[in-house]
């Protein structure tokens, strides 16, 4: 059957509507081609256009927000460190290096460990941040980072952990929060709403059927999904559509969309 040249412009512009209400957010920085949640990866993502990128923060044993993902310093150190990131300093985790040699050799063998503020300090003005909060205990010093850099605007809180993002509320009312699920159900999307949470940020294990994106909607919950690195997958969620799509690969994403 042929498609008439007025159907294919609706599906065109159908689609182009869809995709333009997505954000990309590049996961861990652009982590598939620079060490994840490394100042060098969120360089990466700024230069290729992502509108977001998203970190992760654990506490030093002095309670500084740093980025790294792991509990541990054993997976991305390119320095010989290794143990709990909460049992050294600042100052001592000042001497890690995240180069993440397992996957990016020797190349990166002297990215430094990020503070948060380290982190915000490259962002600002040019890309937005999802910071994850992996830990209780350092909303304070979280907090204090974003206000003292003036970034509450632009920056978007997510935590899988439903008192942390209390005590943020508490703390910041003004800033935006995304609770994490990696199998949500309808009733998270209620918890969402308990928790002065704007968004949902779920895994691959949770169904975006027609029940959840309705309830979603109705209740003015964003979706976003994560970690989408395949163009097909990539496709089906601008089609949901989710209001962010993060992806280890955030240029394959915008190439999508364009
Ligand atoms: O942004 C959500 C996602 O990053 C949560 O999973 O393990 O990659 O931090 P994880
Ligand atoms: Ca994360």
């Amino acid at each position: 059957m042929k498609l008439s040249t007025s159907l294919l412009f609706i599906i065109g512009l159908t689609n182009f509507i869809m995709a333009q209400s997505t954000f990309i957010v590049a996961h861990r920085g652009f982590s598939s081609i620079a060490p994840e949640n490394s100042l060098s990866a969120f360089e990466a993502a700024i230069e290729c256009g992502a509108p977001y990128f998203e970190l992760d923060v654990q506490a030093s044993a002095d309670g500084v927000p740093m980025v790294i993902h792991d509990e541990t310093l054993d997976r991305t150190s390119s320095s010989g460190h290794t143990g709990r990131v909460d049992h050294l300093t600042q100052s001592e985790l000042r001497q890690v290096h995240v180069g993440y040699p397992s996957k990016f050799g020797a190349e990166f063998a002297l990215e430094p460990l990020p503070t948060l503020a380290d982190a915000l300090a490259l962002a600002k003005g040019r890309i937005k941040v999802c910071v994850e909060i992996k830990v209780s205990g350092i909303e304070e010093a979280i907090v204090r980072d974003i206000q003292e850099q003036g970034m509450d605007s632009e920056v978007v809180v997510f935590s899988f952990l439903p008192d942390v993002l209390r005590r943020v509320h508490e703390l910041a009312p003004e800033l935006p929060l995304l609770f994490l699920k990696e199998q949500a159900s309808v009733q998270d999307l209620m918890r969402c709403s308990e928790l002065n949470a704007g968004a949902i940020g779920v895994g691959g294990r949770t169904t975006l059927d027609a029940a959840f994106v309705q309830t979603a909607r109705e209740a003015g919950i964003q979706i976003w999904r994560w970690t989408v690195d395949e163009p097909d997958e990539m496709w089906n969620m601008l089609a949901v559509p989710v209001h962010g799509l993060i992806s280890n690969c955030p240029d394959k994403a915008l190439r999508l969309i364009e």
